[in-house]
């Protein structure tokens, strides 16, 4: 079915909608584990993933084929008028964004939204070095920052439902990576705190066995501080589920995770559901999603997705978008989705005076199969970070704006030559299974880099060759004569400290010489740079060999 709005007629349209609309879009809350309107009623989320798909580059490096790019859908004002009759059409009311530019402007498509009653659920994360890399995690001032931009960005609107703190970054084989998940939750509440934002705080999960994936959604919800405190808890959990594929049931597909989080202390909800395993989907999970077997434990879901996806399990997608980006095309997944969603009625219950507060249980101890300890990063610390980096010897001067591979290699050459002249790189590491986080793990990746260089410079008496690192180096003349370590000492006081972040400038922060701007990255989650500051990966002999031989090359420039 193709179906075409006239430029005028979409005019009316949406004339209609905000004059209809003088109220404006209730606020949501959590009270414990629901949801509710402003009028006391249980809000549900009955929703759907909008956002075209990005480029997936398919590597080795890439193995859950992640996008490098992507493309903001709530800055086309155009296409946002275009999909909007299509999504009340599925009587949606709520919809998932995965990656957003905090530069761009999204008034239009964020107001159309909310007249036509429709909340965002908006992941923080960037592809490649916007996210919380789960081979080399850091939480530190460039994602943070990267987070605050995008909070400021959205603020001045009505209809944020959530933001998501990352999506599927704790996996089986990384379930170490779960402090600085925490540890970005913690943060990025305590700064919606501070702008007094009712906006929730998630974090979609991918579905595994649950000797992780349950403790893991229990350490993002629970209480580090003693007192039962939501300081460190997630709001909003979200379980990206398929296991409803074709004709299913309740018992075969949804009890069992029904069952898991049937004493959850805070929301849950489907963040990504429809199998795509037995086509055509029928979406009659929706009924039981919304039915009184999963309403006590589930907030609904996010039906995935509106625009076509590919992934290793096949194509996803209800619609097609017409070459000239003007029609849309819908196919009968998008009407067995519309009639299903039409079937719902929700269920207006447990009501809100009758539902305790949450409690938030002390934080599940780490386990063979959940590796995660409960000593968090550090709030990243700019100031201190800056401090540090104007005084470093031997500061990292990238020769393009497009700098995110280069940190990664030279950070690993780097951490290698330091290696063989008897230091280390801990200090700019951390350890998410033992707790133990490097002073300058909260720092940007290029403020790493230059402290790694100033080491290797120092190590060898300041001859400015060592400095130069193929060119990407550069020794700072106005830096004071001590040790890049004893800078840090000053500079990074406390290095533990947990603190409520503060808006951020606007504008990047030069280093004297011009060099090392403070927003920057060497961690991806697809991209070979991601294993390069892992300290236990360059003692791997095989790595080390390799290293070696540019550690000559280098030494010798
Ligand atoms: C955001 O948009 C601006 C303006 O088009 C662009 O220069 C910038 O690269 C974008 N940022 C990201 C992270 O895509
Ligand atoms: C990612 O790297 C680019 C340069 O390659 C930089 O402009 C951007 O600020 C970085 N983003 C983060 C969050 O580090
Ligand atoms: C940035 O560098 C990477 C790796 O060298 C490359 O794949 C990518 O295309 C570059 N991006 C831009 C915008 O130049
Ligand atoms: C900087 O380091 C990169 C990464 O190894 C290298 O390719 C490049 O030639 C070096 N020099 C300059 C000026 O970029």
């Amino acid at each position: 079915m193709t179906k075409s709005l006239g430029a005028s007629a979409l005019f009316t349209l949406l004339t209609a909608l905000v004059a209809t609309s003088v109220q404006a879009i209730p606020r949501i809350t959590r009270t414990g584990r629901y949801l509710y309107d402003e009028s006391g009623t249980r809000f549900y989320i009955k929703g759907i993933a909008y956002q075209e798909q990005g480029a997936v580059v398919a590597s080795d490096d890439n193995p859950f084929g992640e996008p490098s790019t992507f493309i903001d859908p709530l800055a086309l004002p155009d296409a946002c008028s275009r999909d909007l009759p299509f999504l009340q059409e599925l009587g949606v009311n709520t919809i998932r964004v995965y990656s957003v530019n905090s530069s761009l402007n999204h008034d239009a498509c964020m107001n159309a939204f909310s007249a036509a009653g429709i909340y965002t659920i908006i992941d923080l994360a960037l592809p490649l070095n916007g996210s919380i890399d789960r081979l080399s995690p850091s939480w530190s001032t460039n994602i943070l920052d990267q987070y605050i931009h995008t909070i400021d960005t959205f603020s001045k609107y009505d209809n944020v439902l959530a933001y998501n703190i990352g999506n599927e970054v704790v996996v089986q084989e990384s379930t170490q990576v779960a402090p600085y998940v925490k540890a970005a939750a913690r943060d990025t509440k305590a700064y919606l705190k501070s702008q007094d934002s009712s906006a929730l705080v998630g974090y979609a999960a991918i579905n595994g066995a649950s000797n992780w994936r349950e403790p893991l959604a229990n350490y993002l919800s629970c209480d580090l501080t003693g007192s039962n405190s939501d300081a460190t808890a997630i709001d909003l959990y979200g379980l990206n589920d398929y296991s409803w594929c074709g004709d299913s049931n309740f018992q075969s597909s949804y009890a069992g995770i029904t069952n898991a989080f049937a004493n959850y202390n805070v929301v849950a909800y489907l963040s990504e559901f429809g199998c795509i395993s037995s086509p055509p989907r029928l979406w009659t999970e929706s009924g039981a999603l919304f039915g009184s077997d999963m309403n006590t434990v589930w907030s609904g879901g996010i039906a995935f997705s509106y625009f076509p996806a590919q992934s290793a399990a096949g194509q996803f997608g209800m619609v097609t978008i017409s070459s000239d980006s003007r029609t849309v095309t819908t196919s009968d997944d998008f009407d067995r989705l519309r009639t299903q969603y039409g079937l719902v009625t929700f269920i207006n219950s447990p009501s809100q005076s009758s539902v305790a507060a949450a409690t938030y249980p002390t934080c599940p101890a780490s386990t063979s199969t959940f590796l995660a300890s409960s000593t968090l990063p550090p709030t990243p610390n700019e100031a201190a970070c800056n401090c540090l980096e104007s005084s470093l010897s031997c500061r990292f001067t990238p020769a393009t704006s497009n700098y995110t591979t280069v940190v990664g290699e030279l950070l690993n050459v780097g951490c290698s030559l330091l290696g063989q002249s008897g230091g280390s790189c801990t200090e700019i590491g951390g350890n998410g299974q033992t707790g133990v986080y490097g002073r300058l793990s909260g720092c940007d990746p290029t403020i790493k880099l230059s402290y790694v260089m100033s080491q290797f410079y120092e190590a060898n008496d300041r001859n400015p060759q060592s400095c130069s690192f193929a060119g990407n180096g550069t020794v700072n003349p106005l830096a004071p004569t001590g040790s890049a370590s004893s800078a840090a000492s000053s500079c990074i006081a406390n290095p533990s400290a947990v603190f409520t972040p503060s808006a951020v400038p606007t504008t990047a922060n030069s280093g004297a010489t011009g060099g090392a701007t403070t927003t920057g990255g060497s961690g991806t989650n697809t991209g070979a740079a991601a294993s390069l500051i892992d300290t236990n990966a360059l003692l791997g002999t095989g790595l080390m060999g390799i290293i070696s031989v540019l550690g000559a090359i280098w030494t010798l420039a």
